[in-house]
């Protein structure tokens, strides 16, 4: 098979080179990738990702048997539907079901009419309207803008003052203007407990489990600072069992994708679960159209079963066999650049990048630029560092020496990746 993803960060490097290193697959191509990638067997193509037309000419000249869609934007561009309309196959959803993601307003109103559970909400567009709401629900609250933001449009107030500044920002500001030029907020009642984030493999009212992760989303160690795209992740979470796995699936995955299939946007692709498991059980926080970045780069390490016969099955309307690893867990940590997710340079030398493999870890590339002599800072999320072991425990010793070997000036990390299951283990252990 010769397969297209799109895309060019780290969780596009996982999927990209795990389809690479399978039996069935003979060329991988990503657009646009980044250079790390060719290391793996990946073949670059320079199409930008959000440039349908171009991928579907490149997908026919070279007989794509499927393409695989990485982030969010191409599919807010139609890229997938491109696709489909040029009579390709492709592993990613249309423009109108990936409104899951990019409308924090349809997703609410699709949970609250299929009985999904979720945070309590409502959507405004006026900015005196929302005032009084938060003025009458105090604080903390959480205020979500309502169209694509790159994860940045999500502000968890902690006081009023801060709830109010955001919706001056969002509403009166204009900075988030959904697709039809209109700014909306979703206000949000805020939710307490454990968060983390479950995959399925879905075609129409089909889905499977695929992974389960937490993913660690503030900047700096102990949750503190700004929130980012995700500083690492870990794979499985032995913290909750195959029970709450399954409830999950039945009162979450099921049910928002047969809603889809009911509205007329049905659901092909992989499916991201933002979940918080809270006293009163699990609650959806968001939901988005594509895996996540970085819990791919842990998540797709848990295979046991061939990704690329997985998609291929789906996609012919087959059952596909998918297996898991048991008995140890794969943990990520993310080197970024001194100053994200705010202001950062670029430019600076990142080095080989090419683990020795008797140093046991997987290295994923982002923002990368230069080629195997040496590479260059390009972006803000640079690399992902992870290693699998028996408990959480060891696979943090491995990624934290590793990394502790091999400093790069200008970039920064956490260094408490994990720490929900290694305390976890620890407590079961004793
Ligand atoms: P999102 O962009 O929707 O993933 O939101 C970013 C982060 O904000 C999430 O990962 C949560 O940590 C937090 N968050 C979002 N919604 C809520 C909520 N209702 N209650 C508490 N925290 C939330
Ligand atoms: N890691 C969070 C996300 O992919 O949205």
């Amino acid at each position: 098979m010769n397969i297209l993803v799109v895309g060019s960060g780290g969780r596009e490097h996982a999927i990209a080179k795990t389809l690479a290193n399978s039996p069935v697959t003979k060329h991988v191509f990503c657009a646009k990738g980044n250079p790390r990638m060719v290391q793996d067997g990946i073949e670059l193509v320079d199409i930008s990702e959000i440039d349908g037309e171009s991928l579907v000419q490149f997908a026919k000249e070279q007989q794509i048997d499927w393409t695989f869609i990485g982030p969010e934007l191409p599919l807010f561009h139609g890229v997938s539907d491109a696709f489909e309309q040029a009579g390709l196959r492709v592993f990613s959803p249309s423009k109108a079901a990936a409104k899951i993601e990019y409308s924090k307003d349809f997703a609410k109103q699709l949970m609250v009419k299929y009985h999904v559970p979720t945070a309590k909400s409502a959507t405004f567009s006026s900015f005196d309207l929302a005032k009084d709401y938060v003025l009458e629900h105090g604080a903390p609250i959480v205020i979500k803008a309502d169209g694509l933001a790159a994860g940045k449009g999500v502000v968890v107030a902690m006081n009023t003052d801060e709830a109010l500044e955001a919706l001056s920002f969002m509403l009166l500001d204009g900075a988030y203007a959904n697709q039809d030029d209109v700014a909306k907020v979703v206000i949000e009642e805020y939710l307490e407990g454990e968060e983390f984030s479950l995959f399925s493999f879905v075609n129409g009212e089909k889905a499977y489990f695929a992974g389960i992760s937490q993913d660690h989303k503030r900047a700096y160690d102990h949750d503190l600072g700004p929130n980012t795209g995700g500083m690492g992740a870990y794979s499985p979470v032995p913290q909750f069992s195959q029970e709450v796995i399954d409830e999950c699936m039945a009162q979450v995955v099921y049910p928002i994708i047969k809603g889809m299939k009911q509205e007329g946007c049905a659901y092909k692709g992989v499916l991201y679960a933002g979940l918080m498991m809270t006293k009163g059980g699990v609650k959806v926080i968001e939901f988005n159209a594509r895996f996540g970045d970085p819990e791919t780069q842990v998540v797709l390490q848990r295979l046991n079963s061939d990704l690329a016969t997985i998609i291929d099955d789906i996609l012919q309307d087959k059952e596909p066999v998918i297996e898991w690893k048991q008995n140890s867990i794969t943990l990520g940590v993310v080197v970024a650049a001194k100053g994200y997710p705010s202001q950062y340079e670029k430019g600076f030398s990142l080095g080989k990048l090419t683990p020795r493999d008797s140093e046991q870890v997987q290295l994923f590339a982002a923002g990368v630029n230069g080629n195997q002599g040496e590479y260059i800072a390009n972006g803000g999320r640079l690399f992902l560092v992870s290693a699998t072991e028996e408990t959480a425990h060891k696979a943090q010793k491995v990624v934290y020496d590793y990394l502790q070997e091999h400093t790069i000036e200008g970039t920064f990390y956490r260094h408490d990746i994990g720490y929900h299951v290694v305390n976890w283990e620890k407590k079961y252990s004793e």
